[in-house]
Formats: structure tokens, sequence, C-alpha cells
């Protein structure tokens, strides 16, 4: 037998701005069959990670839900975790990245940088955006692309042509957040000198770390140079700020991936674990992180370069999987295919979708793609009609004519041996993350058995007289095969397999226990242990998933992380609303009593408006294109009742309707001088 290994496994650190979608369980999901195979392999596996909680996207998604990031997060950490939880995700330990175990971690390790002279200091100019009084992220600035002109393009790349590009490049540049033409403005930032470990990731990614495509691409990478990287975030900025540093945060991506070893450090805490044995530079345990292709990058360079620079040991190995699409296209939030975890399950059993991913999950980063179609079909055809029909054709012989006992011996051990000589390769499929490749041999094994089952008709043998031994003899044949079936499948279904176990009156927790045939034991009255699917709970899925829409947070991809949302569809910015929506906006005629220059703002010009039965002040983005004296006593169109804002010159009680890309291209919208102050616009 194998000697057992130390395994800590992890899944990408969600984000903690929003609600788990099905993309996100592609990967829970593989990650937790692989965690699970090794534990019924015998090895000491433990699986700890976390909610990612800091970064720009959860400040300002606290500040438009009203709350503060801390709660935000605490709020989510919950939902997170029930979500995990109801779909079988056997974690050890889930934390959160604000913790104070973290909060430690990330400055020993960043004392350690310092110390070892990983971390130097620049003067960089970034965009800033003078309304909210922040720089904005790339993904906070919008524009048109330098190269092909197409508008409305992020600050990092066109999704149109493709290029990357800074967001000074941009055309017409515009911030995400406020609307306003952001200004340049310097900032000291502090570095990691990635560079000085070329030598050290290059000897890890030939270790056998990676996926062959991630190496290529890394090889790219080294090819076009390594460069330092910011690791510092100017205030405002929910996160740590640096030691000796104020006003001066780390960025998100610097404490995200110390999520893993600070949520293992608890574990240890709680479990009597030597956390030096799993993270010491000269580790002899082995560490997994699964993650989505499109954070390679991070888990790939500066991970194992943080880890390697703080005297800490580098990763064994990091799996990158693809994007899940649905019906073939990206999820879509107005197809209602942007399904959330929580929408799948008030409708569905998780053990199907488990299933389904794991038939469809290679060790490549090829995208999956749920097909409802196909879904409903491999379901039903292969787990109820194949795996629990075994089941449910000879349990009741057992049960009624033997008072549920076994025979003493098995029929076909030839038979059975086959199971075990498959048991091998299907355990060496699981291992190398080829779960299609397994689930395919399983259910090639599952015709063997029904194949058996048919030949001998166990309910044809039973009316013929003194061949009841026989019957006993091939039920007990049909059940043993049956248990092999379900131990195989236990790290994909295990609700299910749990269900099984009960039935079969032992555990299922033990790859090797097959290889002794249950015999003369005594079996549980049997209960369906899966339904078929039903198409129309998908079609409800669906239904529900549109229906979200209108109840969850916009869709201004100024609250939606980026990288959450990377496998999602890049949509308009204002989702569909119904009329009932639509009359909630209080649209009014207003009048501009006075229209003046913000002092420290380049932008912006301070409204008074008269709105009929009351005024307001607004502060609007329109400088560039109006003279403040051409504006008072001009009709304008004024949203009445938007939530005061605090901005930094003042409070903003309203928003003015306007037209265009910005700059001195707006143009508010004015009606006709016959309209009068207060005009409802309907
Ligand atoms: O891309 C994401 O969703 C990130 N929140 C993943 C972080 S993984 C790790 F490095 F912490
Ligand atoms: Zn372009």
């Amino acid at each position: 037998m194998q000697k057992q290994r130390k395994i800590l496994v992890t899944s990408a650190l969600p984000y903690a701005n929003g609600s788990i979608h099905l993309g996100h369980m592609l990967e829970y999901i593989q990650t937790d069959i692989w965690v699970r195979f090794q534990r019924l392999r015998g090895h000491e596996v433990w699986f700890a990670w976390a909610d990612d909680a800091h970064g720009t996207p959860i400040m300002l998604r606290a500040q438009q839900d009203g709350i503060s990031p801390e709660e935000l997060i605490e709020k989510m950490n919950a939902e997170h975790q029930l979500d995990f939880k109801d779909f079988g995700i056997s974690y050890d330990n889930f934390s959160s990245t604000h913790s104070e175990s973290n909060r430690g971690m990330v400055e020993e390790i960043y004392a350690k940088l310092c110390a070892a002279g990983h971390i130097t200091t620049r003067t960089i100019t970034q965009l800033y955006d003078e309304v909210e009084g922040m720089f904005l992220p790339d993904r906070f600035i919008q524009g048109t692309c330098p190269k092909c002109g197409t508008a409305d393009q992020y600050g990092d790349n066109c999704e149109s042509c493709g290029t990357t590009y800074s967001p000074t490049d941009l055309i017409e540049p515009r911030s995400v957040v406020s609307g306003a033409r952001p200004i340049l403005r310097e900032s000291e930032h502090f570095f990691f000198k990635l560079s000085s470990f070329e030598d050290v990731l290059k000897k890890w990614l030939h270790s056998g770390a990676l996926q062959t495509e991630v190496t290529n691409k890394l090889a790219e990478w080294f090819e076009d140079g390594l460069r330092d990287w910011d690791i510092s975030r100017d205030a405002p900025y929910f996160g740590f700020e640096i030691p000796d540093a104020p006003g001066k945060f780390f960025y998100v991506w610097v404490d995200a991936p110390m999520g893993y070893a600070s949520s293992f450090k608890e574990l240890c805490d709680r479990e009597g674990l030597d956390f030096d044995e799993w993270w010491g530079q000269d580790s002899k345990t082995e560490l997994y992180h699964f993650v989505g292709k499109d954070i390679v990058y991070f888990h790939t360079l500066f991970w194992p370069a943080e880890l390697h620079g703080a005297g800490m040991r580098m990763p064994t190995a990091v799996y990158a999987h693809g994007f899940l699409t649905v019906d073939g296209a990206k999820m879509s939030k107005s197809r209602g295919t942007f399904i959330q975890a929580r929408t799948y399950l008030n409708h569905l059993n998780p053990d199907y979708l488990r299933y389904y991913f794991a038939a469809k999950l290679s060790n490549g980063l090829a995208d999956i793609d749920l097909n409802l179609e196909d879904f409903v079909l491999r379901v039903n055809s292969d787990l109820v009609g194949k795996v629990v029909n075994i089941a449910s054709r000879t349990a009741g012989f057992i049960n009624k004519k033997f008072g549920g006992q076994l025979a003493h011996q098995l029929p076909e051990m030839d038979l059975y041996n086959k199971f075990l000589q498959a048991s091998d390769e299907i355990a060496e499929k699981f291992e190398s993350r080829n779960f299609q490749a397994a689930i395919r041999q399983i259910m090639a094994m599952a015709d063997h058995a029904n194949r058996y089952v048919d030949e001998h008709k166990p309910w044809q043998m039973i009316k013929q007289e003194g061949r009841e031994a026989e019957v006993q003899l091939v039920c007990t044949q049909s059940l043993n095969m049956f248990r092999v079936l379900m131990t195989w499948l236990a790290p994909v279904i295990p609700a299910t397999a749990d269900k099984a176990a009960e039935f079969l009156g032992v555990k299922l927790d033990n790859w090797h226990a097959i290889d002794t045939p249950l015999l003369t034991t005594k079996i549980n009255p049997f209960k369906p242990l899966l339904t078929r699917v039903d198409a129309d709970l998908l079609q409800k899925i669906l239904d529900d998933s549109k229906e979200n829409l209108k109840t969850t947070t916009t869709t201004n991809s100024a609250t939606v992380n980026p990288a959450v949302e990377a496998n999602s569809e890049t949509e308009p910015l204002a989702a569909e609303i119904n009329i009932d929506d639509f009359l909630k906006v209080d649209l009014r005629v207003a009048k501009i009593l006075v229209a003046e220059p913000v002092e420290g703002a380049d932008k912006l010009l301070r409204l008074v408006l008269d709105v009929g039965d009351h005024q307001c002040q607004v502060f609007a983005g329109i400088k560039a294109a109006y003279k403040s004296e051409d504006l008072v006593g001009r009709l304008t169109v004024v949203v009445a009742n938007l939530k005061p804002r605090k901005m930094r010159f003042g409070v903003s009680e309203g928003m003015v309707l306007a037209a265009g890309p910005g700059g001195e291209d707006i143009y508010i919208l004015s009606p006709d001088s016959g309209s009068v102050p207060g005009l409802r616009i309907r």
C-alpha cells in the first residue's frame, strides 16, 4: 500500500462582494472531488481557504449598500459558507483575508522581504478621480480604445481588438465610479522585485509543478522580462495598511494568497498541527492550489516568488482549469444562465451538478460547457439509469427473501476481479484530475454490472423452483459491484454515497476496502437514492436567475469585480428593467438657479436646481462643456429621488441627465421652454 501522504489543498479565494455562482462552483467541486478522493485513499488531507475580502470593489460595494466593508464581508462569508456546505464542499477551514491571523502573516512576510532587499519604492503617475478623491484601478476607468476607436473600453485592454494598454492611453477616459474625467497624479508606491526570482521560478516551473499550457505561457512571460510588481495602493482602500507607511495599503493580491497560509494556520491552532512542517522551506508535505486560468499569473510568478523570498516553501503544483460556459456561451444574465449557487440549490440536488462537472472535467485548461439538455440526459441515464438501477433491481430480493442477508460467496469472482483491476486505473485518473476519463471508465464498469443482472434475470429466477439460493448469489454479486461503483463515485456524489452506505450497512470511506467483498452481512431496506432530473426544474432555475437580476445589486462594472466576472458575459451597464422599476425614478424638469465652479475640482460644476416643490444641490461633471453663466436659467432634466451622496465637496442630491461620451462632448438634456420646473416626466 502507498505511503500516507500529507496534502494541503486550496481553491481560489472568492471575492467577498458577490454571491457564489456556478462558475465558482466548477472550481470548488473540482477541488473537493480531488480532496475527497485523496482522503478516500487514506492520505492526510487538509482543505483550507477563505474569502478574499479586500480591494476597491469591496470598498465601493459596501459604500453602495450603505454598510461598512466589515459588515459586508461578514455577511458574504456566512452566505458563501452556506452555499459551499450545501454543495457538499468538504473544506476544513474557511477564513477571511481580513483576519488578524492574515494581517500578522502579511506583515511578517513583508518584513522578511524588506529585510532581504526585495522591496523598493518608486513614484508613479496614475489616473485619479477628483470627485471621489481616489486613484482609479484600471478596471474603474473607461474610454475609447486608442487602437481601434471602440468606445467604452476598460483601462487595461480593449475587448473589441484585444490590445492591451495603460489606462493613460485611453481616449476620453472617465471614471466608472463618478463619471468624471480623471487627472494624472503622482504617488509613491512599493514594488516587489520579481526579476530577482527569475532563476528560482524557472527551476520551480520545471519541477513538474505546472500544466504544459501554463509552462508555455510562463516561457512567454519570461521572454518579455519580469517586471517589478506594484504591491501598494493609496487610501482610500479597504485592506491592511503597510507598516510605517501611513495611507499606503497592501494591494489585495498581496494578502489574498497569504490567506491560504493564514487559514491553514488557524487550522493548525485548532487541530494541533505544526505550521512549519507544512510551510517551512524544507517542507516534505504537498501543497496544491486549484485556480482558474485567469489568475495563473499571480499563482505562478508572484506567489511562489514571495514565498521563496520570505524563506517559505513553494507550491507543489498549481492546477488551472478553464471557464464555465452554459449551452456553449458565456454565462449571461439576460438569458438566465448566470446561475447563482443558491438558485441551483433551491431546485436541484447538488450531486447532479457535481457528477456532470466531473464527467466534463479533464486536467487541461479547456472551458467546460454545461449543456442543459445533456445535463438532464447524462444524470438520468448514468446515475439513475445505470448505477442506482443495479441496487434497485436486486436489493428487494435480498431483503424480502433472505432477511437482508448477503450470500457467503461471490458466484463470479473473475468479474469482481475485473472491477478490482479497473480500480487502480480509475484511481490514477482521479489522481491526475482526469475526472472525465475516470467517469467514463466507471460507467463502462456499470454497464458490465447491468449486463450481468440482465443476463441472470433474478426476477425470473425467483419464480423458478429451487433457484432461490442462486438468486441470493446473483444479487450479492450485483450489490458488491454496486458497492464498488459507489465507492469510486463517493468523491463525486458524496450525499448519494452516504445514502448508499446506509443501505449497504458499510461505510464507503476507504478506497481499498473493496478488495474484500461484502459477504454474509446484512443490508438495509432500499430507498431510492436519486430521482431523475426533472427538466422543468432547470427551466425554473433559468427563470429565477433572470428574476435575480431584479433583486441583486446592479451590474454596474464599478461594483462587480472583474475577476469574479471573468467568465461572465460583458453586458451593458444597465440591466433590463420593467415598468415598475422605471416608475420608481422621479424624473423632473429642473430650472438651474445657480451654476458655479467647484474649488479643487477640474470637471465639476455645482448646480442649485429648482425641482418644483424644493431646491436641491447637484454636482455635475459638465464643466468642460458649459460655461456656468450660460447655464443659469436653463431648464434640464434631473433624477430627483436619487439617494443623496456625500462627495468631497458636499452632498449631491440628484443627477442631471446628460448624453455623450464626456469631457467637452456632453449635453445636458434640455426640455422645451414650454415646460416648468417640477414637471414630472412620463
Ligand atoms: O480571482 C479571484 O476571484 C480572486 N479573488 C482569487 C484570489 S486567489 C488567492 F490568491 F487568494
Ligand atoms: Zn480596440
